[in-house]
């Protein structure tokens, strides 16, 4: 199992002395950063208040406990919840080790690098348009950092491509995971014409995981463009992103098997 805990830090054939980063998702990275601003100041209206209007110090407390605890779970989900949550899915895909992975909208490669790891034999490729207000630090570079760093260099590709217009032949990956990307393209048809991207690449018998915001709404899609065994399932607290109750769905799915399908 991958350790989920905090940044991943060289090791196992990683260059020593650097550290994979991964950075913040979104641009909620301004929102914890005011939920820690916001936090500061309730504490401090509370330590002024303590004394003449207790009442008052107990509310800035509770809202400067709900706004820290709101951007802690951010951060949470955004970096060691996700990653978690994408090593045991990857875990549950039993990987031979020789697999041909796509991860769509791969950013810094926190999701990348997971399946590199579970593919010595294999390749790890991940595509993207970069996009710094999708998530902080975002570049290809900082990708091809992260699998140096993670020591799984020999078997990582990153290339510029948006995922409606994918640079593979059909049927070139086994696997095509995706992680919160989907969602940032504009426009349901955009959204969808990703979708039929990923299914198109992906080998007959080949299996799709998509964690998105709205992933649920993917599934008609997929099942229209031929996959089958599509199903949606909410990943929990680790996906609560700051907002208690709010979970992101994973859509799976796969491509049927029988090279004749309509796809
Ligand atoms: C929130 S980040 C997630 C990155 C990575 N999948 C992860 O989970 O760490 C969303 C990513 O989607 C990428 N993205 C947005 N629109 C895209 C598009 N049309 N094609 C490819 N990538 C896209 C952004 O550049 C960004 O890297």
């Amino acid at each position: 199992m991958e350790p989920v805990a905090g940044v991943t830090t060289a090791g196992r054939g990683g260059r020593a002395g650097q550290r994979a980063r991964y950075g913040i998702d979104g641009g909620y990275a301004g929102l914890a950063v005011f939920g820690l601003i916001e936090a500061g100041l309730a504490g401090t209206v509370a330590w002024a208040a303590r004394r003449r209007r207790p009442a008052v110090a107990a509310l800035a407390c509770l809202g400067g406990a709900a706004v820290a605890g709101s951007a802690a779970s951010y951060l949470y989900s955004t970096g060691p919840g996700k990653r978690g949550i994408w090593a045991q899915l990857l875990d549950e895909l039993g990987l031979r080790g020789d697999e041909h992975v796509l991860d769509v909208g791969c950013g810094r490669g926190a999701v990348l690098m997971l399946a590199a790891r579970r593919v010595p034999a294999g390749r790890a490729v991940g595509v993207d348009v970069w996009r710094r207000r999708d998530q902080s630090g975002n570049s290809r570079a900082a990708a091809e950092r992260n699998a140096v760093a993670e020591g799984v260099r020999d078997r990582v590709e990153v290339a510029d491509a948006d995922a409606r217009d994918l640079p593979f032949a059909p049927a070139s990956f086994d696997v095509v995971v995706s992680s919160l990307a989907i969602s940032n393209i504009r426009g349901a048809s955009g959204r969808a014409q990703a979708l039929r991207e990923a299914v198109r690449v992906l080998r007959p018998g080949g299996r799709l995981r998509i964690v998105d915001d709205g992933a649920d709404r993917y599934a008609p899609v997929l099942r229209e463009a031929g996959c089958t065994g599509v199903t949606v399932r909410q990943l929990g607290w680790r996906t609560w992103y700051g907002i208690p109750g709010h979970h992101i769905p994973l859509v799976a799915a796969a491509r049927p098997a029988d090279p004749g399908s309509s796809l």
